[in-house]
């Protein structure tokens, strides 16, 4: 895999104009693109399409947590809307996790198109451990984060969502081939916003993540191709 391909950038914008301009500048360099909450209740599934029609795939970024027949249909939905990846909560149960792969699963197979990788989200990094312990989790993260990594490979779940301070323990306990996708990066040039916990691209690929996602180190750029270049360049 070329090393920009595994940029993921996140198009936290709400206007399909942003969506076009940015993909169209990106497009020679990234082959992923993230649709958030943001731009999905802005701009609906048209956001998918534009992505699609440039060439480009998508990974949904909606972070499903339901009941197990209600995931299984969204993600029959996006099985049909060839989706290349998609999140769910693993906080949501094995069953409902399972049942987000068979949907998705037997929609591809009925379609005979490729299935959408899904991805489980553990622990959220906006939370602490007196955030858990206030909803009725005593476990510290990292044990709460590997109990449901495990969860998720037994589910058969491609992959999870990880901060790159997790990816290496969580490289440690999966099997080859499952996918660590981890946000949180800035390269040392960049203002942190409010990301604390972060790693440069290169950290975070070398700790084992398969795929980097990134947003505003490129979005809000003055010159959103420079900087995925600059930090394609950094990937050595
Ligand atoms: O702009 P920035 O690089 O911070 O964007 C990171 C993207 O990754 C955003 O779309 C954000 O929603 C997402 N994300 C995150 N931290 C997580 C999970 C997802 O920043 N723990």
């Amino acid at each position: 895999m070329a090393r920009g391909e595994k940029i993921i950038v996140a198009l936290d914008v709400n206007r399909l104009e942003d969506v076009g301009r940015l993909v169209d500048k990106l497009r020679p360099v990234v082959k992923i693109f993230k649709i958030g909450s943001e731009l999905f209740t802005s701009c609906g599934v048209e956001a998918i399409d534009i992505v699609r029609r440039k060439g480009c795939r998508v990974f949904l970024d909606l972070k499903f947590h339901d009941i197990p027949n209600t995931v299984a249909k969204a993600a029959r939905s996006l099985a049909n809307q060839n989706i290349h990846m998609f999140t769910i909560h693993t906080i949501g149960g094995l069953n409902m996790m399972k049942a987000a792969v068979e949907g998705a699963r037997e929609e591809a197979r009925r379609l005979n198109v490729a299935v959408p990788l899904i991805l489980g989200v553990t622990v959220l990094t906006s939370l602490d451990k007196d955030d858990m312990k206030s909803v009725g989790i005593d476990d510290s993260v990292q044990g709460e984060v590997l109990r449901l990594v495990e969860l998720a490979e037994e589910a058969g779940l491609d992959g999870v969502i990880a901060s790159p301070n997790e990816v290496s323990e969580i490289r440690k306990n999966v099997k080859k081939d499952f996918l660590i996708v981890t946000p949180g990066i800035r390269p040392e040039w960049c203002q942190k916003s409010d990301q604390k916990r972060v790693a440069t691209p290169k950290e975070a690929l070398g700790s084992g993540a398969d795929y980097i996602v990134i947003g505003r180190p490129i979005t809000a750029s003055s010159d959103p191709r420079e900087a995925t270049e600059k930090i394609i360049e950094e990937l050595g």
